[in-house]
């Protein structure tokens, strides 16, 4: 019986996780563009994220998301993250998350990972990934307003600085005076040179604002007049639920899974039900690296990205790899403890 085929199973901290990530932006950008373009290619399972959800705490919940990721990742998984907003007034951060890896030979699970930063990691890489690629036609952005002023806010500046952008004009939109005031001194602490505005009004952010970023946690649309996108702004949509169907419709749309975004009444996915189609959707993230896609100038582009798990296994396994070289994995003895079939 050869009992060595089974890896160790392995749990990599936080703070472990942070270590690896930390100053790898473009790295990043570039292990999650490679993930989309299997994506594209079909070398990936995706199955849709599951939602538990609790009648008595509705703003909450906890989702599933499996996947697996070919091409020289090689490897499967399951995220498992809890949104509790709530948590923001207690003084810990919305998400929390674990991520399995699993081996691509065995299925047995290898490691099991903090999963809140390769989670905000991998949505900034995206959001940084869209903005490049989107913004290839139309001239860089100089002035970005963030919508809602969160951690993933805080991420997306990061992974947006750390690939090479940088910005005249940062406004701040945030009903939560603290969140907005916490987010500039963050801007401030990073070093950056533009002038940093927090915005009273919704509307003063978009119309001052080329680059548009919703990192909100609103559920329902609030952002209903088309009037505050005439400049034809680039919107990077990562919380989905912003934005009134008339203004996805005015759009150019691009997502990062179609079936995936048109799901749990996302603003696409209400726009779907508006109209009974999914006409105004243009491709996805990949579709426009493949050149398969291009994308209108004329109009405000709005990059909706559901959140795949294959982007979480791939910055996972760079982290278990990273981990693993330094020879830093804290592995638990006797984890698997039945692998003699017969005893
Ligand atoms: N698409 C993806 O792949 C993906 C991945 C991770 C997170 N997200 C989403 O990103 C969003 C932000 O996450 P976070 O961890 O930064 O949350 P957070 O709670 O740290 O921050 C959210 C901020 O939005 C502000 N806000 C809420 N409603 C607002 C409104 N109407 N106008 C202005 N500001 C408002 C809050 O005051 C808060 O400061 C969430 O919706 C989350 O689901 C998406």
């Amino acid at each position: 019986m050869n009992t060595s085929i089974v890896r160790p199973f392995a749990v990599i901290s936080g703070a472990q996780v942070q270590h690896v990530l930390l100053g790898c932006e473009k790295q990043i950008v570039e292990l999650v563009e490679a993930a989309y373009r299997l994506h594209g290619a079909g070398e990936t399972v995706n199955p849709p994220s599951y939602f538990l959800r609790f009648p008595d705490r509705p703003a909450s919940r906890i989702i599933a998301l499996p996947a697996s990721l070919g091409g020289t990742f090689q490897v499967a998984g399951l995220k498992w993250i809890s949104s509790f907003p709530g948590n923001v007034e207690l003084g810990v951060p919305r998400a929390s998350a674990v991520l399995i890896l699993n081996d691509h030979d065995t299925g047995y699970p290898f490691a099991c990972l903090e999963s809140s930063i390769i989670s905000a990691t991998r949505t900034a890489a995206s959001a940084a990934l869209a903005a490049d690629w989107l913004s290839r036609g139309r001239g860089r952005p100089t002035r970005v307003g963030f919508f809602g002023a969160g951690l993933i806010a805080r991420y997306i500046h990061t992974y947006l600085s750390g690939t090479g952008w940088s910005f005249d004009e940062i406004g701040i939109h945030d009903l939560s005076a603290d969140s907005a005031c916490g987010f500039r001194g963050y801007l401030e602490r990073s070093g950056t040179t533009g002038r940093i505005t927090v915005c009273e009004s919704p509307d003063q952010l978009i119309r001052s604002s080329d680059l548009v970023v919703f990192a909100t946690v609103v559920a329902q649309p609030h952002v209903r007049d088309l009037s505050w996108f005439a400049h034809n702004p680039l919107v990077l949509h990562v919380s989905l639920r912003d934005l009134t169907p008339p203004i996805v419709l005015a759009s150019t749309n691009i997502v990062d899974d179609v079936d995936h975004c048109l799901k749990a009444d996302t603003s696409p996915h209400l726009a779907e039900q508006l109209t009974g189609n999914r006409d105004f959707l243009h491709g996805t993230l990949a579709d426009v690296i493949a050149g398969q896609v291009t994308v209108d100038e004329g109009r405000p582009v709005v990059f909706s990205p559901f959140g795949l798990g294959v982007l979480d296994l791939a910055v996972g396994k760079y982290v278990y790899d990273e981990v693993a070289r330094s020879s830093q994995l804290h592995v638990v003895d006797d984890f698997f403890h039945e692998l003699r079939r017969y005893g």
